[in-house]
């Protein structure tokens, strides 16, 4: 609770980005959801606290500078002036930008530093190993895969040899094992708890190198100045060294600290999940209440990554598009948690499909009824019939469905409950008929019904979508002529009959307009803005040949390429289950290779025992798109024959290591 303001504190984070090149859509996405669920908390009531930042220091910015022939500062100095540019384009309301080379933070890093030595967490020795400066970390030789090659992000990892501190991690394993477990809230999604648990904690942890030596760029350690703090202890420490903790003022650290969650990329959730909790107990003070590990955007199979170059950038699009369309789209089309593939078409598909016909339409559609039928000022209505009770029982449901969905940051489900109410609009319209009711006098009280009860669910509509779309409810207020900021509010939505009657409605532009997909994708492949990494994967010609070869196909034949999409891997099953919402899904856990799990569902609970399934080798297609059944998100799909005597699995004849490729 805020102490001077007596509503509820709610603090969220997202990761303090690399400016080693441009944000690109991926950290546009986590830093989409994180306005997006501060503005949902500050319209709920909530006294909400939203950081964001940068990440300057360590050994890769020191490289892109040199390269770059200018001084670290003046190249993250450029890139961080370009990223709060590229906020501000995407309506991204943060309240503190930190950069880690503020004096604020460098400070306070170096007292954390101290403290942490002074108490005996931190010691000095030699450290020999393998170093990843992509993501700046350490590996040990069993860690490391095949080749001397990342595990994280697969590039070849570089011998480090040099006096450094070391945290002696081993000393809190037990208590961190034992946090983890009694708090399942902790980890979102529960899988990369189990992650955490199996792959790094029970193994047992390595005491971290948590000093360099071997270049400057990054906060010097003042009792031994030869040293800089390795690059994540510095990063980490930015959620409390922003909040003024170890400073001066520490009134924002005491109000807000413990973070309510920190939205993090799931390739870094282990720095977030294990080193993080470690360092803040040591320091004696709370852990975050959650850590949520949301899934990549990929471009075609593979994470963009700045360092790959395989980006989709978000300008071009928002200023073709508009920044709700792309907001909508990022927190709309993949479950916050899962992976997803990000295509223009998908983008395009949506904003025709969800918000020009959807919603544009039923906006436009009502409003000029309303003209139409009653001079523009929306009736009064009257008795309830069957449909007006559906209607506005389903207005009155949704800020609870919509409330819970957000506080388990599943965005995708918040705003398809929207459009929920949205299709039932326009249904009701159909039912009703207006067009019909309008022609004689015993229509009329329908008719009144009708325009008001739709007025009203849009602005409750408006009232919904604003902290994904935060610049799309004015507009709307504006042609269903509501004024009142009392009736913009959340609390104005909870209860149905808030629109006063004799409200003018006003025509405007369409909220959105109809794009021509084709056109537009060959403008966004042909033209100047034409992705780089399709570019460099398949020139511009090769791909028209395909398409060309596409067409000729008769219809139910798959080409070469057609088949080539689906990738299909050996996984092996670690763990079954039955799914509790039903009597036909099992949930296998299967081990995908890497060290990573994913979870399928698979409609086979007649035909198997959970058992049975365990240890064997299945065919699983990896790249199908996630979705949900029975409550669960399921990840893939696995291979079945069937016949009138049931299902079976398709397995692999011997052995193969999980995750090996079939084709
Ligand atoms: O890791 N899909 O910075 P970073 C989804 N400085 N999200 C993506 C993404 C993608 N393809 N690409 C990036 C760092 N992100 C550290 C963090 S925190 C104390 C230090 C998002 O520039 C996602 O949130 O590599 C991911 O975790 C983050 O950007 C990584 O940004
Ligand atoms: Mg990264």
């Amino acid at each position: 609770m805020c102490n001077q303001c007596d509503k509820p504190k709610f603090y969220i984070t997202t990761p303090i980005y690399y400016p080693s090149g441009n944000m690109h859509i991926g950290h546009t996405y986590t830093t989409v959801a994180a306005d997006t669920m501060t503005r949902f908390k500050k319209m709920t009531g909530y006294d909400a606290y939203f950081l964001t930042g940068t990440d300057e220091h360590g050994q890769k910015i020191e490289r892109k500078a040199a390269e770059a022939g200018v001084t670290p500062k003046q190249f993250v100095d450029k890139i961080v002036a370009e990223t709060k540019d590229l906020w501000k384009l995407m309506n991204i309301e943060y309240d503190d930008f930190i950069r880690t080379t503020d004096e604020r933070h460098e400070k306070v890093v170096q007292k954390i530093f101290k403290q942490f030595y002074d108490q005996g967490d931190i010691y000095k020795s030699e450290y020999e190993g393998q170093y990843c400066a992509e993501c700046e970390a350490f590996w040990t030789p069993t860690q490391l895969k095949e080749g001397n090659l990342c595990p994280d992000c697969g590039r070849p990892c570089e011998t480090a040899h040099e006096e450094s501190y070391f945290f002696r991690m081993s000393k809190y394993q037990d208590w961190l094992i034992d946090y983890i477990e009694t708090h399942p809230d902790f980890i979102q999604p529960p899988s990369r708890a189990n992650e955490m648990l199996n792959n790094f904690l029970r193994p047992g942890l390595q005491d971290l190198c948590v000093s360099r030596t071997s270049f400057k760029w990054g906060v010097p350690v003042d009792f031994d100045p030869k040293h800089v703090v390795y690059v994540w202890i510095d990063a980490l420490s930015n959620y409390i060294t922003a909040l003024g903790y170890g400073s001066d003022d520490p009134s924002l650290f005491n109000k807000y600290w413990p973070a309510d969650v920190h939205l993090v990329g799931k390739e870094i959730v282990r720095f977030h999940t294990i080193y993080w909790p470690i360092m803040l107990h040591a320091l004696g003070l709370p852990l975050p209440k959650q850590v949520f590990g949301h899934g990549w955007l990929l471009f075609g199979n593979d994470k963009m990554s700045k360092s790959k170059g395989n980006v989709v950038y978000p300008a071009p699009i928002v200023e073709r598009y508009g920044v709700d369309a792309l907001r909508y789209y990022l927190m709309r089309e993949m479950p916050f948690g899962a992976d997803g593939n990000y295509t223009n078409e998908a983008l395009l598909t949506r904003m025709n499909a969800d918000l020009v016909n959807d919603l544009g339409n039923l906006v436009s559609r009502t409003v000029a009824m309303i003209e139409k039928y009653f001079g523009g000022e929306v009736p009064a209505p009257g008795a309830e019939d069957e449909s007006d009770i559906a209607l506005r029982e389903r207005f009155e449901a949704l800020p609870g469905i919509v409330e819970k969905h957000m506080n388990e940051l599943q965005f995708s489900l918040a705003l398809a409950e929207i459009w929920k109410l949205i299709g039932d609009c326009n249904r009701y319209i159909d039912i009703n008929q207006p067009w019909v009711l309008c022609k004689s006098e015993e229509g009329l009280p329908r008719l009144k019904n009708c325009m008001y009860y739709l007025a009203e669910c849009i602005r409750a509509i408006a009232v919904h979508i604003y902290p994904t779309m935060p610049s799309t409810p004015e507009r709307i207020f504006e042609q269903i002529g509501v004024t009142e900021s009392e009736l913009k509010t959340w609390e104005s939505v909870q209860k149905f009959g808030g629109l006063k009657s004799g409200t003018k409605v006003k025509k405007g532009a369409a909220l959105f307009p109809r794009v021509d997909i084709k056109k537009e994708l060959e403008f966004l492949y042909g033209g100047k803005d034409e992705e780089p990494a399709k570019k460099e994967e398949k020139p511009a010609k090769k791909q028209e040949k395909k398409a060309e070869k596409k067409a000729e196909l008769p219809e139910g034949l798959a080409s070469f390429d057609d088949f080539m999409k689906i990738k299909l891997i050996a996984a092996k099953v670690i763990a079954c289950e039955k799914v509790a919402k039903s009597d036909k899904l099992l949930k296998e856990t299967l081990d995908v290779g890497g060290g990573v799990t994913r979870t399928v569902c698979s409609g086979i609970a007649k035909y198997y025992a959970p058992e049975e399934l365990v240890g064997k080798t299945v065919v699983m297609v990896a790249n199908f798109a996630p979705r949900k059944m029975a409550g669960e998100v399921s990840e893939g799909m696995l291979l079945c024959a069937e016949d009138e005597n049931g299902v079976r699995l398709l397995t692999v004849d011997g052995s193969v290591a999980p995750g090996s490729e079939i084709g």
